[in-house]
């Protein structure tokens, strides 16, 4: 199986570690042909990965005729380029995608599900919520329940900052932390202000809820009003300040809230990420790491892997 990448960056360079060490174990035949980055093509040669030529990832799809793209690019919000058109022009040739990359299916997601049923192709987006934790394949195994309502910690940068800030760190330097470690997005602004939160919930009200709303529709706030003396107050009253993404019963927003131990989501802490999900069955809480380069490949070799092993 041929693989186009777009983006490689840590990530990248994490997910093709992991398709060179686990593919065999796994039966699966699968060689990343070419990547694409800003500084155009490079195709694979023995194993590396080298600057060939100039050009688009359009042409490099016309170039390596894959059988999977896989895009691990970082993301753009402004209109979802050029990972939407590598989407949209693969799908309608019937090619799988596997993306980390939240801009597109936070901003298209029913244009990107629609060609891609009317083409037979398949979409895996595992990553880009909760990065290898499973939430959209978790949802995946649920799909005989209806999905009523969905809580969530969604960004682990921003529960990261509020851990650290519960145990005497100050905002700046927990922040700082935060991206020593990998965990924030190329803009930190997009973590702190609650937005990265708001497109996670964007994809998974689109997923589990059946509800055609972008980005747009959501409503969103971060933690940088969060003080050390919120931090405290709440702690005093046996609380944690949390930001919570909720889908469902009208809601469609993030914000931080004051949380008490019987909640589920009281215990996650540090870049741990959690997903409540409320069915008209039961109700499912899964929690694990929600950021990071080697969590976020980790969800999509497991997309690939349940794409093309199956689970049964
Ligand atoms: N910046 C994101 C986070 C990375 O902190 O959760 C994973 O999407």
């Amino acid at each position: 199986m041929k693989a186009l990448m777009l983006g490689y960056g840590n990530v990248g360079k994490a997910l093709n570690s992991l398709i060179r060490e686990r593919s065999p174990k796994l039966g699966l035949d699968i060689k990343v042909e070419g990547v694409v980055t800003r500084r155009g093509i490079m195709l694979n040669q023995r194993e590396d990965f080298h600057p060939d030529k100039e050009g688009t990832v359009l042409e490099a799809l016309d170039l390596i005729n894959p059988d999977l793209v896989i895009d691990v690019s970082s993301a753009n919000y402004e209109d979802g380029e050029p990972s939407l058109s590598l989407y949209l022009e693969s799908l309608s040739r019937g090619i799988n995608v596997v993306t980390a990359n939240k801009a597109p299916l936070a901003l298209n997601f029913s244009r990107i599900m629609a060609v891609a049923e009317k083409n037979g192709a398949k979409v895996g987006f595992q990553a880009t919520v909760m990065s290898g934790t499973p939430s959209i394949n978790l949802l995946r195994a649920m799909r005989a329940a209806e999905v009523r309502k969905i809580r969530g910690i969604l960004n682990g940068t921003t529960n990261y900052i509020l851990t650290r800030m519960n145990e005497g760190l100050d905002y700046l330097s927990a922040l700082k932390e935060a991206q020593r470690r990998g965990y924030a997005e190329t803009d930190p602004e997009h973590d702190v202000n609650g937005f990265d939160a708001a497109a996670k919930l964007t994809i998974l009200a689109n997923f589990a809820l059946k509800k055609p709303v972008t980005l747009k529709d959501v409503e969103f706030s971060g933690i940088k009003d969060v003080t050390q003396d919120k931090v405290k107050e709440a702690a005093r009253k046996g609380k944690k300040i949390k930001l919570i993404a909720n889908a469902g019963e009208g809601s469609l927003r993030v914000m931080t809230s004051e949380i008490s131990p019987e909640d589920p989501l009281y215990h996650v802490d540090g870049v741990t990420n959690a997903l409540d999900v409320h069915t008209d069955v039961q109700e499912v809480v899964i929690i694990g790491p929600g950021a990071g380069p080697l969590n976020a490949a980790f969800g999509v070799f497991s997309d690939i892997v349940l794409m093309y092993k199956g689970t049964f």
